[in-house]
């Protein structure tokens, strides 16, 4: 009996939450969270037994975690499939990718292609000193807040084999830094305006793109799994120059694109990327959040299907837009190039969570499809552009 009810209202539950405006508010609470870890301690299908935090019947993970499909039958967007997805993409995985490539447990378990969480896979042995996130700069988030909570990363604790990647909270990418775990998105499951929401101001971790506190940008009803070049997320970028002139200091003028979420642990990599020193090509790491020049052989962004965007090379907007008429089409001298336009930011089927095959093979002269690095670096393919 008690078992019928509970599918009643999972039934419920789902329909609530695929009807587009999911809100937790809307269903009972024993869909989600337990008393006790009572009743059987029932979990979600493939998750965590035993009590979990803030009385959940499962861990972030065990929700987020699906055989097929956009989102388990309970409404939750899988982010660790556990059926192999052929590829990343439409279709297969949601916009950050998949955890399934890095799992230890019920994925392939290859440390490179995915963020090694806590829960997901053991520490990345190739990643020294341990945990540490290359390009790591701790004064990016130091003394930062996020609606009067600390988005310092660590806490000054530091990365050690005692403080690993989780996904959200202090260690982890999701919420404020404040405080641990669910700490860094409490209540935001509850306060979700909506999980298709253009966010140009948010105020509040569940008012931020994704709950990735601060950050901007148009969300995509599905999370990006029916994604086309006319439909999909759209990431906001900021064409920084004070960020980029020495390659000595990260200095961060704008701290809501989705390119400096990644600098709160990899802040070297973002500002530290060109020498004022050197006359001529500045840069000494790859440029992101920088227009993308309208001129030369970056004008010609995606010369196969001429400046329409492409899905496995996207590029940020400087502002967010308001709905995805716009989408379809990039500018250069207008849109920004940002970490996503490589990277998936959970996982991927390449090595460095990269979105394409980072090759040269497959671009020898005389090679007519123009992907990867060559979307943008148009001219260097050995085609004419
Ligand atoms: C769809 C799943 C879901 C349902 C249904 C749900 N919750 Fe939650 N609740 C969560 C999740 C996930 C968290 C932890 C993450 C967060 O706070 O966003 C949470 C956190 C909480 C917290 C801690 C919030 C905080 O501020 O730290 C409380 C209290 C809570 N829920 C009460 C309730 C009550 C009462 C109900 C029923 C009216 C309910 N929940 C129904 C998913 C749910
Ligand atoms: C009890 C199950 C449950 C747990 C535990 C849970 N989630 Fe969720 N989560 C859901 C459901 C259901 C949704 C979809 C409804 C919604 O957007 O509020 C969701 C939505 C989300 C979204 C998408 C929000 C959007 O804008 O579309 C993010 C991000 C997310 N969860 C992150 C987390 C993180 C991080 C944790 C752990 C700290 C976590 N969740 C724990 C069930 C859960
Ligand atoms: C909260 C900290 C944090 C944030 C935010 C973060 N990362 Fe990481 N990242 C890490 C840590 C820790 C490692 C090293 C351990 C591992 O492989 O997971 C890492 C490793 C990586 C690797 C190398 C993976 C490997 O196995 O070789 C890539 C690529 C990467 N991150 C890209 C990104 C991108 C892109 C973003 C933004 C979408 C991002 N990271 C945001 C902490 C973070
Ligand atoms: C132009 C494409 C491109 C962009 C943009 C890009 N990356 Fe990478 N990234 C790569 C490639 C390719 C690798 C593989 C190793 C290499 O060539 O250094 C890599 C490797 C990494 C690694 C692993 C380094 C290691 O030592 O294991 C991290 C972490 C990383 N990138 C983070 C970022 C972050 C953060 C951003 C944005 C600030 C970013 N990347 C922007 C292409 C890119
Ligand atoms: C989204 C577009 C985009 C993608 C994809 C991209 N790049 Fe770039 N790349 C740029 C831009 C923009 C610049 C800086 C142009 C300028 O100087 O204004 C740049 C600069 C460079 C430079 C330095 C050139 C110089 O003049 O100093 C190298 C080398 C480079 N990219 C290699 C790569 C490689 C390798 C890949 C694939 C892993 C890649 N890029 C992918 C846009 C891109």
């Amino acid at each position: 009996m008690k078992r019928t009810i509970l599918i009643m209202f999972m039934a419920i539950l789902s329909m609530v939450l695929t009807y587009g405006n999911a809100d937790a508010q809307l269903v009972l609470c024993s869909a989600c969270h337990t008393m006790h870890d009572s009743q059987d301690g029932q979990e979600w299908p493939g998750g965590a037994a035993g009590p979990q935090q803030r009385l959940l019947i499962d861990s972030c993970i065990g929700c987020h975690t699906g055989a097929t499909g956009a989102e388990t039958a309970d409404g939750a967007p899988i982010v660790n499939h556990t059926t192999p997805p052929t590829d990343q993409g439409a279709s297969e995985t949601l916009a950050g990718g998949d955890f399934y490539w890095v799992n230890d447990t019920t994925g392939a378990g290859d440390d490179t292609m995915g963020h090694n969480v806590v829960g997901i896979a053991a520490a990345d042995a190739n990643i020294l000193p341990v945990n540490t996130p290359p390009g790591w700069d701790q004064a990016v988030t130091t003394g930062t807040t996020f609606n009067g909570l600390s988005m310092q990363v660590t806490q000054g604790v530091g990365w050690d084999a005692s403080n690993r990647l989780t996904c959200a909270g202090t260690y982890g990418c999701h919420g404020t830094h404040q405080s641990p775990d669910f700490g860094g998105i409490t209540g935001s499951h509850h306060t979700n305006v909506g999980s298709s929401d253009s966010v140009s101001a948010p105020t509040t971790v569940a008012g931020s793109y994704r709950f990735l506190a601060n950050i901007k940008g148009l969300e995509n009803a599905d999370w990006n799994f029916a994604e086309t070049a006319a439909s999909h997320n759209e990431y906001f970028g900021a064409n920084l120059t004070a960020n980029r002139d020495s390659v000595a200091t990260a200095d961060f003028g704008n701290r809501d694109t989705i390119s400096y979420l990644c600098a709160q642990c990899h802040g070297t990599f973002h500002g530290e990327i060109d020498d004022d020193a050197v006359a001529g090509g500045p840069w000494v790491r790859h440029p992101t959040d920088i227009t993308l020049p309208a001129s030369g052989e970056y004008a010609d962004y995606n010369p196969d299907n001429g400046n329409v965007y492409n899905l496995d090379v996207p590029v940020a907007r400087p502002a967010v837009p308001a709905d995805c008429t716009n989408c379809a089409t990039v500018t250069p001298g207008t849109d920004i190039i940002m970490c996503l336009s490589c990277h998936r930011a959970h996982g991927s089927n390449e090595p460095d969570l990269l979105r394409f095959t980072y090759d040269m093979e497959a671009n020898v002269p005389g090679d007519t499809v123009d992907d990867g690095c060559f979307v943008c670096h148009t001219a260097k393919n050995g085609d004419t552009p």
